[in-house]
């Protein structure tokens, strides 16, 4: 068989066992003031492409990938807690093509909501049963602690006059690059990945962190908006600071410049004027510098995972369809 179809079968295996066992967890659980929003929220889609990192990294050092699945699911709940909990801090209305729990629901119950993801994903770090939990439990927790002070950093500099690539940066590696690092790197533990190896695993990480979010913030612009699920343009009507605003402050001159730099929280842009900057940027080629740094973030990734030992192809195969993803 050829083999990129043999990667779309194991990658659709794997996301459906994800799938059932995220169904599983929150089955019968009650009271439904709690549960019902937890049951929406990993009931409705999502690429699960950190529980698939886990796992492909986990075989690359021979890893039983039915035992890693508690693991797997761990990093799919956590992130999904930090999305529940960003949507609120973003405003956002819309997520993976319906309405965000905090809208459906209200405030409080998106809170409890997040809060229980991430106990779900405690418990089943814990469940793992493996002699490596010890370990695993240390990374999840220092996992969790940096996208916290990722999502703190992402606030700060809403409001900040002087920001520099180099604090946005910072403030991605926090807020995307260490979940997906941990991803990788607890996948590379429970196959019992020795230090090089996991050091090569963090580091991979954190430069797919940085290809993801540019991408992210790229694509929050300029996504299709049926595949996107998200509110297109939404960053820049919410007046986020992103790679895109950053870059585009740099290029403009003039009347654009001023046009990019009015924008900041409390004062977004309007939805009628997000063709025009999506119109200036292109000129300004933000788009093209946002795709190049995926390219060449990218790029470091895969040098990194070609220091594994082990067969490292699919793994090698999922990054590069990350990097070229739409939505
Ligand atoms: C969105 O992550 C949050 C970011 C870190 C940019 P994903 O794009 O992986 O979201 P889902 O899980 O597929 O919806
Ligand atoms: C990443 O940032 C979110 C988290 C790390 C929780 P964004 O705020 O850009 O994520 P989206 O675009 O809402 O998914
Ligand atoms: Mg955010
Ligand atoms: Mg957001
Ligand atoms: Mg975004």
């Amino acid at each position: 068989m050829h083999r990129q179809e043999n990667l779309d079968i194991k990658l659709e295996e794997l996301r459906a066992a994800v799938n059932s066992g995220l169904s599983g967890l929150a089955q019968d659980r009650g009271p439904g003031e709690l549960y019902d929003s937890v049951r929406y929220v990993l009931s409705g889609g999502g690429k699960r492409l950190r529980p698939l990192l886990l796992l492909l990294s986990a075989d690359v050092f021979g890893a039983d990938l039915k035992e890693a699945r508690p693991l797997a699911l761990a990093v799919e709940l956590l992130h999904n807690f930090s999305l529940v909990h960003d949507d609120i801090m973003d405003h956002a209305n819309t997520r993976r093509g319906r309405e965000t729990v905090h809208v459906t629901w209200d405030t409080n119950t998106a809170i409890l909501c997040g809060d229980v993801l991430l106990a779900l994903a405690i418990e089943s770090v814990s469940q793992t049963g493996s002699d490596k939990t010890a370990q695993l439990v240390q990374v999840f927790g220092d996992v969790l602690r940096e996208l916290c002070e990722g999502q703190a950093l992402d606030t700060a500099i809403e409001t900040r006059q002087d920001l520099k690539t180099s604090d946005y940066l910072r403030m991605i590696d926090a807020k995307t690059g260490a979940l997906l690092s941990g991803s990788l790197e607890m996948g590379g533990i429970f196959g019992g990945a020795d230090s090089h190896a996991r050091m090569a695993l963090r580091t991979a990480g954190k430069s797919i962190g940085r290809a993801f979010q540019i991408l992210d913030d790229l694509l929050d612009l300029v996504a299709d908006s049926q595949h996107w699920g998200k509110v297109q343009g939404g960053d820049l009507i919410e007046g986020k600071r992103t790679f895109l605003l950053l870059e585009a402050c740099e290029r403009a001159t003039g009347k654009d410049l001023a046009f990019f730099e009015r924008i900041r929280p409390g004062s977004g842009l309007d939805k009628q004027e997000i063709p025009k900057a999506r119109e200036r940027m292109e000129e300004l080629g933000v788009f093209d510098a946002a795709r190049a740094s995926v390219h060449a973030y990218t790029h470091t990734a895969l040098a990194q995972v070609d220091l594994l030992p082990g067969d490292t192809s699919q793994l090698n195969a999922l990054i590069n369809r990350m990097a070229a993803r739409v939505h």
